[in-house]
């Protein structure tokens, strides 16, 4: 696989490796109305990974995405800090993040996002870049 870095602070095997982890995850997905399978996985400041998978509903926008899930499964285990989200798709060479899971991102500080491309490569994110002039936690005090 091929790596592209837009803005980074680790090294890209470790980027390869995670979106094929996501990927692998992907195949749990539950999306019958879509078709369109996400994994994501969450790592922790530890080096612990929390995997998530999109989740559909028949009420369409009760959908949980890929890094949602993920997100949630970290949360859960305690984690308050999130340093990079992995992002893989079966169903579609590129697959970005959705507003709403940059914004699930932003909340639990995530600092690097890493996706897969369209030449079956993986390009590498701050989450700055992706969702610029957010508001978070901070932002309330
Ligand atoms: N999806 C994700 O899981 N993550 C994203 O960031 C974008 C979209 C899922 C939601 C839905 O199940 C399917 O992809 C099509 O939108």
């Amino acid at each position: 696989m091929s790596y592209k870095r837009a803005m980074s602070t680790n090294n890209p095997e470790d980027a390869v490796e995670l979106v094929a982890a996501a990927r692998r995850a992907a195949e749990a997905a539950y999306a019958p109305y879509s078709n369109f399978r996400v994994g994501a996985v969450a790592v922790a400041p530890d080096g612990r990974r929390f995997v998530g998978v999109n989740v559909e509903n028949a009420a369409y926008g009760s959908t949980i995405c890929a890094e949602a899930a993920a997100i949630a499964a970290a949360a859960t285990a305690g984690l308050r800090q999130i340093d990079t989200i992995a992002v893989g798709c079966l169903s579609a060479t590129e697959c970005y993040p959705c507003g709403n899971c940059r914004q699930l991102m932003r909340e639990f500080g995530v600092a690097r996002v890493i996706v897969q491309d369209a030449e079956h490569g993986v390009r590498e994110h701050t989450l700055e870049e992706l969702l610029p002039h957010s508001f978070g936690p901070e932002s309330l005090s």
